[in-house]
């Protein structure tokens, strides 16, 4: 666990286990502890590599930052895994805006890639009227007229299923300090760079590699009904639902997540 100059700019990494390696990208506006359970699970069987992407948690944004392209957040795991060595074929697993920087992953470094996980994300950009409330987002969060306590009020009650909300009230206590925790500027940048996105679902159906599609059962963001037909689309697919979880099933339901993951990794990867 550390500090890594990766493109000019500190990234915290957390680097556990031995085996094939996995690295879990995070969703926005979160950080690296969203896979904390899940990793500690899962670093018995491989070598789990969990960064903070720059701008969040504990990792960097550059003085010039303007807008992180979900390119960008790719390009620098890209280096990270060379800096740390990673020679053998690995698998990315990217939760939510996690999900679209592993389909950037995957349009250039596909060849060095054993598969992709895709956690409760999509393929399609934003719609004009969602990038719109992003841009407004982040003008709020860089003038200070947002704080981020307002974000994680506005997101908490939709990311979660109704167990999380009911009976583990310190899982939503520990996801609202994570967002409460970030830089504004930070979550501003990566908020500008999802509004940017560009449709990645044809090339979800050119991959070779084998693609897991996995989601909580009472996702709001997105739901099952969306996301089987990613599986579906995926020349190698498999889909998995997670009951009981909504947005972050690594964080509601870490045990059935990992052994999913695990599965999937032995069989298929
Ligand atoms: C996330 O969890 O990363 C966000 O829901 C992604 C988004 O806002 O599109």
């Amino acid at each position: 666990m550390g500090y890594y100059k990766i493109n000019n700019v500190n990234l915290f990494i957390s680097d556990w286990g031995v085996g094939r390696p996995i690295l879990f990208i995070h969703g926005f506006p979160f950080d690296h502890t969203i896979w904390n359970r899940t990793s500690n699970i899962l670093q018995n069987d491989f070598r789990v590599i969990v960064p903070d992407l720059r701008g969040l948690g504990k990792s960097e944004l550059p003085d010039d930052w303007n807008i992180t392209p979900m390119e960008q957040f790719a390009d620098d795991l890209h280096i990270l895994l060379g800096t740390l060595g990673i020679v053998e074929k690995a698998v990315i697993c990217g939760l939510s805006m996690g999900g679209y920087i592993v389909m950037q992953y995957a349009r250039k470094y596909r060849n060095e890639l054993a598969g992709l996980v895709l956690c409760n994300t999509k393929t399609i950009p934003d719609s004009p009227v969602i990038a719109d409330n992003r841009r407004k987002q982040a003008a709020g969060l860089t003038s200070g007229t947002l704080a981020l306590r307002s974000v994680a009020d506005t997101m908490i009650p939709k990311l979660f299923s109704e167990a999380t909300l009911s009976n583990k009230p310190e899982v939503v206590q520990e996801l609202r300090t994570v967002i409460e925790s970030n830089q504004p500027i930070g979550v501003a940048a990566a908020a500008l760079g999802m509004a940017e996105r560009l449709d990645t679902t044809e090339l979800l159906g050119e991959l070779e590699i084998p693609v897991l599609v996995i989601c909580g059962s009472e996702d709001q963001f997105s739901p099952p009904s969306e996301m089987k037909p990613l599986a579906e689309k995926a020349k190698h697919g498999t889909f998995i639902e997670i009951p009981d979880a909504g947005h972050l099933p690594p964080l509601e339901q870490p045990e059935h997540f990992a052994a999913e993951l695990k599965r999937w990794m032995e069989t298929v990867c």
